[in-house]
């Protein structure tokens, strides 16, 4: 019995841990047993982890450090839930997941590609989601919403450059990999949004 890994993506302000709460509430309407979980976080090591990356350090951190450690956690959370979990028939729905490791470390800070890469067959050498569903605005926006929610992380000091390339590189990857991947609108109100994943979850699952 597999459970099946469902990941949601996007940049900042695209409102995806409310919809992966309503993707959640949709599948256990369904009869599913599903756990809720997050990256970089997850378990009790890689929230450890999470607190030292996303807080604003004196010295900066510099993009390998950056890279590395969204990686640790993400080791730490795949064995320590996402695994057993998904062996034991339940369905993981994960806000954000490897997409945003491609997109902000690589095409956001320009870590080489071929270096995500070598990480990602390290940690996930037979992980890959079922669906990843991309939330998808123009950074003007999630910019503006992120900074009007005042929960500022340190990835919300960053650029419209910076975002943009984030963008470009979530939908780059989701045009790749159309079989896993569905770029959802944004852009509108937490319902319409919800519409439009719900269309794409009765098409795939
Ligand atoms: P979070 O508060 O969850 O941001 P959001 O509400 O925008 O989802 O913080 C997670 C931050 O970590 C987010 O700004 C993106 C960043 N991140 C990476 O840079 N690389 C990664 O691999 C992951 C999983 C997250």
């Amino acid at each position: 019995m597999h459970g099946r890994l469902i990941t949601l993506e996007g940049g900042e302000g695209a409102g995806k841990s409310t919809q992966a709460q309503r993707v959640c509430a949709w599948l256990r309407a369904r009869g599913r047993v599903v756990e809720l979980t997050r990256e970089p976080g997850g378990t009790e090591l890689a929230e450890a982890i999470r607190a030292l990356v996303l807080r604003r350090w004196t010295e900066g951190i510099d993009p390998p450090t950056e890279l590395l450690l969204m990686f640790a956690a993400r080791a730490a959370h795949v064995r320590g839930l996402i695994q057993p979990r998904l062996a034991a028939g339940v369905d993981v729905v994960c806000d954000r997941f490897i997409d945003s490791s491609y997109a902000y470390q690589g095409a956001g800070q320009g870590i080489e590609l071929r270096h995500v890469q070598a990480l990602e067959a390290l940690v996930l050498p037979a992980l890959r989601p079922h669906l990843t569903l991309v939330l998808d605005l123009p950074p003007e926006l999630g910019l503006a919403r992120a900074r009007q929610r005042g929960e500022a992380n340190r990835f919300e000091d960053e650029t419209l450059a910076f975002m943009r390339r984030v963008r470009e590189c979530f939908l780059a990857r989701a045009a790749a990999d159309p079989q896993r991947c569905a770029v959802i609108d944004a852009s509108g109100n937490p319902d319409s949004v919800f519409a439009g994943i719900v269309a794409v979850l009765e098409q795939r699952l």
